[in-house]
Order: C-alpha cells, then structure tokens, then sequence
C-alpha cells in the first residue's frame, strides 16, 4: 500500500493562540526557526510522501508563498557570496516543482469537511492526513512509523496514531477503543469517539493527529452529519468506514506537542530547541538564569 499523497488541513482560525493568529496563520508560528507547518512536510517527505495538499482558507496565503521559491532572496543572498548555509537551508526546505497542490475550505465546518474538501485532488488511493499543530519530537517521523505498520497490514486498512492522555483531558480529544493487540504498538480500534463528555471516554488513548486512510472516506463524508462542537468531524466519518474496513491504532514513539496551545507551543520550542546540537548549551543556561530568578 504505497501512501503518495498527504493532505495537511490549514484552514483553521487558531483561536487558541490569540492574538498571534490574528493576521498570521497558526501554522506559521515558529518553533525555534522554522514554521510548524515545515515541520510536518519535512515529516511527510521523511516518510515518502510525494504529493503534499494544502486545504487552506482566507488569510492563508503565506502558506503557499512559504513552500515557494524567493527569487529575490535566492539571488541576493547568492550575490553576498558568504550565504551558504543559508542558501542551502532553502534548498533544503523547498518541495520539488509541482509537487504541492492548494485548495480552499471556503467555510469553517469542521475537520472531517476540510479533508472532504481534498477528494479530487487525492483521487482514488489511500492517503495521509497530519495536522500540522502536533508535532511529534522523534527520529523516525510518526508518520513514517505509521506507514511502516501500515505496510505490514495489507490492503485497505486505515491507521491512526494515538497516545496516552490524562482521564481528565480525554474531553478534547477523539479517543479509540482497544480491541485485539497485534503485538508490538499495534492494536485493533475498537471503536471510536469525539470528545467524548467528561468520564465516558472508552480508554484514554487520543486520536493524534496523523491518520492513514482509505478513499472511501470521501463517500461517507459527502453526507457526514454535524458532530461534537456542531462541526462535521473526521472521527465520525471513520466511525462509519470502521463498518466495512479495519482500523488499527499505532502507539508510536515520541513526544506529542500542541503547539495549537500557548503552553504547548512554548514546550515545543524549549523541547526542539534543547535537540539541536548547535543551541542546546545556550538555551539551557539562559533556562537555568530564569528558574533561578
Ligand atoms: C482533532 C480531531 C481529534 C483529534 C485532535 C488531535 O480535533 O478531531 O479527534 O484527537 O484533532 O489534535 P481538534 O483539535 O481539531 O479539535
């Protein structure tokens, strides 16, 4: 099951990391110096993947200039003669030509209608979806350990990425529930939930943010219902293809960071920056100055 294509949904608000998003998308923020949303291409491209989808909505604009080239940049940089480094970082980052395509989520109507909003792109093979406010902190890429399992499994099985969270958070999540271990981190779902209400959770594994799918999820997700929070969510459309086709949770290696949150988006920046050969001694003595003041 070879996974080409990779939708990344980045039409939402962010309204949690007010009043940063006001004028700037939330998957521009930086976690030490680069955008999150280079983050989960790098992590996509790690993991095989050759077409990269972009849903993105009003105000989003950025994203596409970020994913191409500069000229004016490239050749000023390339006329200062001492910017290598610096030349080859956006060499490095930069998609190959053609490789990207961007369409719009016109209205806010959820998750499950912004992947909805990629059917024609993706066409008929399975795909990864990544959320581009969870990064996850590992070598190799949660999606790459994703497609890994997933190519143990055969045809026309869906995979999902989960972790452990609090009982008392499971309310902000989708949770699965765990049916028959493979072995290893691998489990058979047994059945899924959004944001269950507080203390109805069926375990306290969440849904991450990084899912292998089948393209018969468009189908169900032409006619998906509203869901949690009066959006029409990816989790229930999954809910609907678990009926007919199987799907497995992946407990993967790594940490998991929100960077949607202001909390999490400051861990993320002290946890990527102290795994970086070349800003670690620094960030941690300017760490320790602070816990001391
Ligand atoms: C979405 C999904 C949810 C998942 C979460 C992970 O929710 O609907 O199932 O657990 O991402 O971050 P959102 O955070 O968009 O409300």
């Amino acid at each position: 099951m070879k996974i080409r294509k990779a939708v990344f949904p980045v039409a939402g608000l962010g309204t949690r990391v007010l009043p940063a998003t006001k004028a700037m998308p939330k998957e521009m923020l930086t976690i030490v110096d680069k955008p999150l949303i280079q983050y989960v291409f790098d992590e996509a491209r790690e993991a095989g993947i050759e077409h990269f989808i972009f849903v993105t909505g009003r105000n989003k604009g950025v994203i596409e200039d970020h994913f191409d080239r500069m000229f004016e940049l490239d050749t000023t940089l390339a006329a200062r003669g001492n910017k290598k480094a610096e030349i080859e970082i956006l060499a490095r980052d930069q998609p190959a030509a053609g490789a990207t395509s961007f369409t719009r989520q016109q209205a806010p109507l959820g998750l499950g209608h912004a992947v909805w909003c990629a059917r024609d792109i993706v066409g008929n093979e399975p795909f990864a979806v990544v959320l581009p406010d969870e990064l996850v902190l590992n070598t190799p890429g949660c999606l790459a350990q994703m497609i890994e399992a997933a190519n143990k499994l055969g045809e026309k099985t869906n995979v999902i990425a989960v972790e452990e969270v609090p009982a008392d958070m499971t309310h902000q999540y989708g949770i699965c529930g765990v049916g028959k271990r493979l072995g290893g981190n691998m489990f058979e779902v047994d059945g899924m939930v959004e944001k269950p209400p507080k203390g109805t959770a069926p375990s306290n594994l969440s849904i991450t943010g990084r899912y292998i799918l089948q393209p018969e999820i468009f189908s169900i997700l032409e006619t998906q219902e509203r869901g949690a929070g009066g959006e029409i969510q990816l989790t229930d459309a999954m809910i609907g293809l678990a009926r007919t086709q199987s799907f497995y949770g992946v407990e993967f290696e790594g940490e998991r960071h929100d960077c949607g949150s202001k909390a999490g988006f400051l861990r993320a920046n002290i946890a990527f920056g102290m795994a970086r050969a070349d800003l670690r001694d620094g960030l941690r003595a300017e760490m320790k100055h602070y816990l001391e003041k």
